[in-house]
């Protein structure tokens, strides 16, 4: 049955428009201004609300594994649906032994197939780059997974890349479109603080923020800049915390580089007092990049509203309190052995709106461009991210009326906290269609387990353009 919904606003990266739109099976055929039903349509009645693309988050973590353990995976996919993201882009590291595109495919089948809940994509993360692994790169392109991400952080893990692997991925993936992401902070830098922390005793979540301070991120990413210059590639910066790396990423797109970067959720409103929570809770907000200060999140909300940087992601990961980020508690132990990372998957879009659009940092529209536009260009996904005729109708009917509190207690991540528990939230996804079929209604989720699907990208995204 084709569906039909009339009366809201539709809000595009590009502008605020009165319009009806028709789905017809899964895609989007008719965006018009009064739009007749033919006979057999369901009309959709969105007074008072904002029709909004749903949202692509290119930074999510289903796999990530530190020191043994392991997040939180696509069974927790829901989550996304929930917050108003319709497509996700899940890191999947080359298993020792295995082909880049291998891992991605063999992933796909033992955690991925029947269970995810919105659609899905991946970016390959390179871990053992001998010569025969660097000449498959351009193989990801041709099976859809037109990018790449290298950690230049984690000092000593097998994930772990030097710069002479991140140099040979930038001349390698640009022959074939691939668009080369790094993780930017020193590993060595972080390393000589920790281990002079840890010496003085200083073992407390809060002293994570102080062996990672922002010139080991800003060194990285200059390094990482230079390093695509070089290769007369294309460079992005994923999870950029502070006003250094940020200014850094903007110098070198004003100097005509195409070097292009993301902030998260997390680094817009939370704080790096956050870490000396007591009773341990300083763990929960133990994440790499670490939280930062008000002046860098000044910066950070400038940036995304002035087009320094292009996208907010959640990087997302979803280690639990009570058992995971533990495992940096008691004798013997440091805020080193806490896992790094997140749970933001279902709060990113009410988080941006609530404190970014309703105190006027960010339009509307730059909030559409923020969460779905850009990142769907950037990682080439043709038909997402956009309310445009040809489309996949995923879609977001917001409620801007809508008040509550976010908290644990309604959250679908599987996880034991909310690093933005009692935060005020305004708005919500109170509808949310995948491919055109209704997958959230009244804020609940209502779909099925499985029903999202893979969805390729094409190389030459947008920061080659
Ligand atoms: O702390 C973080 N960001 N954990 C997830 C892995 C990563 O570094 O992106
Ligand atoms: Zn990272
Ligand atoms: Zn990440």
């Amino acid at each position: 049955m084709a569906l039909l919904i009339k009366n809201g606003i539709i809000i595009t990266s590009g502008e605020e428009i009165n319009a009806d739109i028709l789905i017809e099976g899964e895609k989007i055929t008719e965006i018009g201004i009064n739009l007749s039903p033919s006979a057999d349509c369901e009309i959709i009645d969105a007074t008072g609300k904002y029709i909004m693309p749903g949202g692509v988050d290119q930074h999510v973590h289903f796999s990530f594994n530190y020191k043994g353990s392991k997040v939180r995976g696509f069974e927790t996919s829901n989550a996304a649906a929930v917050g108003g993201t319709t497509t996700l882009i899940e890191f999947v590291n080359q298993e020792i032994g295995k082909g880049l595109v291998e891992s991605i495919t063999d992933y796909i089948k033992t955690d991925v197939d029947g269970i995810a809940m919105v659609d899905y994509s991946f970016h390959s993360v390179m871990t053992d780059p001998r010569d025969e692994v660097i000449e498959e790169i351009p193989k990801l392109a041709e099976a859809g997974f037109p990018t790449m991400k290298l950690f230049m952080a984690y000092k000593g893990m097998f994930f772990h890349a030097d710069d002479d692997t991140i140099l040979k991925a930038l001349l390698k993936g640009k022959e074939a479109g691939i668009t080369v992401m790094v993780h930017a902070e020193n590993a060595e830098m972080i390393d000589v603080l920790s281990k002079e922390l840890i010496k003085e005793g200083k073992t407390s979540p809060y002293y994570h923020a102080v062996s990672r301070p922002p010139i080991v991120e800003a060194e990285a990413t200059r390094r990482a800049v230079y390093l695509a210059e070089l290769a007369g590639a294309p460079l992005y910066v994923v999870h950029v915390s502070c006003k250094e790396a940020m200014e850094i990423v903007r110098e070198a797109y004003c100097n005509g580089q195409k070097v292009y970067g993301e902030t998260c959720s997390h680094y817009l409103v939370l704080d790096k007092e956050d870490l000396a929570k007591e009773d341990f809770e300083g763990a929960k907000y133990v994440c790499s990049p670490a939280l930062r200060t008000e002046e860098h999140r000044q910066a950070l909300w400038e940036a995304i509203d002035k087009k320094w940087l292009n996208a907010v992601s959640s990087d997302h990961c979803g280690f639990d309190w009570i058992n995971q980020k533990h495992m940096g508690f008691g004798e013997g132990k440091s805020f080193a052995d806490i896992p790094n990372g997140a749970p933001s998957l279902q709060n990113r879009l009410n988080i941006l709106w609530t404190y970014g659009v309703c105190t006027g940092k960010i339009t509307k529209s730059r909030f559409v461009d923020l969460i779905a536009t850009m990142p769907a260009k950037i990682n080439g996904l043709a038909e997402k991210g956009s309310l445009t005729v040809g489309y996949d109708a995923d879609i977001v009917i917001f409620d801007p009326d809508f008040r509550g509190i976010i908290s644990v207690e309604n959250n679908l991540e599987n996880v034991d906290f909310c690093p933005f528990e009692g935060f005020e939230q305004k708005g919500r996804a109170d509808k949310v269609y995948l491919r055109g079929k209704l997958i959230v209604d009244g804020g609940k989720y209502i779909g099925e387990k499985g029903q999202g699907k893979l969805i390729h990208g094409k190389p030459f995204g947008d920061a080659y353009k």
